[in-house]
């Protein structure tokens, strides 16, 4: 069949790219590496040091099951890594296989695995996590890497439940927008409820030099990827904090750009590594979780490679949930290229699973068929991802699979996001002073930005990624109307250079109303939310949004479209009752947006007194994690009910 043949110009050139950087880690690391045919396992090998030994692409496409550095050359190895004291005993093992045999009977195991891994072949998707699954228990990690002393939390006694979280962003190691922000509170809120969270992230370049030096080195292995007759280095970097364990996998060879996304000709092959690399560094560790928490594109292979290249692994015990943030990225590239990258069997690319169309594989697809629960940040937007409006053209795969589709709204951190004492904030409020503080926040924040000092102007903010996605044509259009001589607009945000331009050209034309910060600047983001009387999300779709959230907590009303987790969280004012958090508008017009800014308007200046009454009431709204987290805690009972 055509599509099946890997295009060898791309295949080539990919080749090429990846080569150099990856033989040079082999070298540095001077260990041995190779990978073990099943019929060869038992005879014993003796290889360079610094060699790496491809197998047959055959062999390597099927288990990734090889012989890993030799355990006498740990040390040596070791040696050269800050190693902390603390770090635990590292053993070299194979993470495609199970760790309970003395070294000795390691090689005839790896053998006997991969031979039997070989015969089995995956089995449609429908089929392939089926509910019936037997309940296992759980191989915890015994010897507790423990860097910073946890604080005490209030256990909860809801039933102990092991969850690794995989996904491309958490703050504040990496964040681009609000999955940052869920990878970084979602885990610590799972904690305070009996979960035992380990954070699996690419150890990218970009995190700050804080934290990478407070990493400490867990250990590494090799592992074949796909088609390319390659062994890749996968070190695990450890950080342990407020009872959270982040892992970070390394790779200089795939994570060494300054950003977490570049481009798919990158993105593919790096996330197709991460997505296998973390589920070989849980065998590795030997930590194995009752779930698997997958978030996006990113971490969409996690539950495919799970039921197949790992499914006769320790970590194919593990049910599998992966969590929808946002559907238009999906990770979509030819099946060739994918093929080559993942490894993944002929079986997967299949119109049920990752097939998209006769030219491409889409990996958030695939993950969604193979997913023992598929989750999304509201459930407005559960529903919404099941029409053509919103589907994304995957709309009637989303409605197959709607029996395992579930709409949770994401919270915020109290902790990250407290005006009490956000010490970004030039003065610090709660509920009780915020009509006089926040006043105060108004002033230096127009002081900071230039803009004209006036209690009296009513300040609109715009915290953003300047995206087709948040509505910012809408904006642009109004901008004029909106300007009317009381009214300051600040935006913060960087993105597309269209909307970005469009901002700075604003900035220009109006001097004093109007600024563009276009920068991502999370201390200034705070100041906004705090310094703000109102805050626009005109989304033309919105998974869920937090800046609304942020923003009521900070008593800043949200200005909003009806879409998505804006409608779940923003209850619109009501003018008679005097009910209601913000205000609101359904259809995606200018028209609609400008007529929403002037209600606000209108009651800020003509009854100040009921628009005091819903700062208070916003930032008494609890949009915690809390119940949320709740939510994913019953979920995650609810797959494994032992
Ligand atoms: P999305 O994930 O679609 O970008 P969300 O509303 O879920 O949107 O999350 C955006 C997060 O990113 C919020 O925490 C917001 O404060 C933050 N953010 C967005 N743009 C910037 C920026 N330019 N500077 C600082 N923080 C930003
Ligand atoms: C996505 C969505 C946003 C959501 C965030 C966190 O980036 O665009 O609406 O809040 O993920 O779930």
């Amino acid at each position: 069949m055509a599509r099946k043949k890997a295009n060898p110009a791309k295949k080539e050139a990919a080749v090429k790219r990846t080569e150099a950087p990856a033989a040079a880690a082999v070298e540095e690391k001077s260990v041995e590496v190779q990978t073990v045919p099943a019929a060869e396992a038992k005879k014993p090998k003796t290889k360079a040091a610094a060699s790496t030994e491809s197998a047959p692409a055959a062999q390597e496409k099927k288990t990734g099951a090889k012989e890993t550095t030799p355990a006498e050359s740990v040390p040596a190895a070791e040696a050269k890594k800050p190693v902390s004291k603390r770090a635990p005993a590292i053993k070299k093992t194979d993470p495609t296989q199970e760790e309970t045999a003395p070294a000795a009977e390691k090689k005839e195991i790896v053998a006997k695995k991969t031979a039997a891994t070989e015969k089995k072949v995956t089995s449609a998707p429908e089929e392939a996590a089926p509910a019936e699954r037997e309940a296992v228990s759980v191989v915890e990690e015994t010897i507790p890497v423990v860097e910073e002393a946890a604080p005490v939390y209030e256990i909860s006694n809801l039933p102990r439940r092991s969850v690794a979280f995989i996904g491309s962003e958490c703050h504040p190691f990496v964040k681009t927008g609000g999955l940052g922000d869920v990878m970084y509170a979602l885990p610590r809120e799972l904690v305070r409820l009996n979960c035992d969270v380990r954070v699996i992230l690419p150890r990218y370049a970009c995190i700050p030099q804080e934290y990478q030096d407070k990493m400490i080195y867990r250990g590494e292995f090799y592992m074949d990827m796909g088609l390319t007759n390659r062994n890749y280095y996968v070190g695990i970097m450890e950080y342990v904090w407020d009872g959270v364990v982040y892992d970070f996998i390394d790779n200089q060879e795939f994570f060494s750009a300054g950003n977490p996304y570049l481009n798919l000709v990158d993105d593919i092959p790096r996330y197709c590594f991460f997505s296998k690399a973390a589920l070989a560094a849980l065998n590795y560790m030997n930590w194995i979780p009752d779930i698997i928490h997958c978030h996006d594109w990113q971490a969409g292979l996690v539950p495919v490679y799970l039921r197949t290249l790992f499914k006769d692994t320790p970590v194919g015990r593990a049910r599998s949930i992966l969590t929808i943030h946002n559907l238009r990225f999906q990770g979509i590239y030819n099946i060739p290229t994918i093929q080559y990258w993942s490894g993944l069997p002929n079986e997967v690319f299949n119109m049920g699973a990752l097939q998209q169309d006769w030219v491409n594989a889409n990996m958030l697809k695939g993950g969604l068929a193979y997913a023992d629960r598929i989750t999304t940040v509201s459930g407005t937007y559960a529903h919404e991802i099941q029409t053509a409006e919103y589907g994304e053209r995957l709309e009637d795969h989303l409605r197959y699979h709607s029996g395992k589709l579930r709409g949770i709204v994401n919270g915020i951190d109290y902790g990250m996001w407290n005006p009490e004492t956000d010490p970004a904030l030039a003065v610090n409020y709660g509920l009780g002073n915020v009509l006089d503080h926040k006043m105060e926040n108004k002033l230096a924040l127009q002081r900071e930005l230039g803009l004209e000092q006036d209690e009296g102007k009513f300040v609109i903010g715009l915290i953003s990624r300047l995206t087709n996605q948040k509505g910012l044509d809408l904006v642009s259009a109004i901008i004029a109307q909106v300007l009317d001589g009381n009214t300051q607009v600040v935006v913060l945000g960087t993105g597309d250079k269209q909307y970005e331009d469009t901002f700075r050209y604003y900035e220009n034309t109006y001097r004093g109303t109007f600024s563009a910060c276009i920068q991502y600047d999370e201390a200034r983001a705070h100041r906004i939310y705090a310094g703000a009387d109102a805050l626009l999300v005109p989304s033309r779709f919105e998974p869920c949004g937090l800046t609304q959230l942020n923003a009521m907590h900070y008593g800043t009303i949200p200005i909003v479209r009806e879409t998505g987790g804006l409608k779940d969280t923003v209850e619109p004012y009501n003018e008679y009752t005097g009910d209601g958090n913000g205000f609101t508008f359904d259809r995606y017009e200018a028209g609609l947006l400008l007529d929403a800014i002037n209600r606000a308007k209108t009651l800020y200046f003509t009854n100040r007194y009921h628009w005091d009454e819903v700062v208070q009431r916003d930032m008494a709204k609890d949009v915690s994690w809390e119940n949320s987290a709740r939510q994913y805690k019953n979920l995650y009972l609810e797959l494994t009910p032992w």
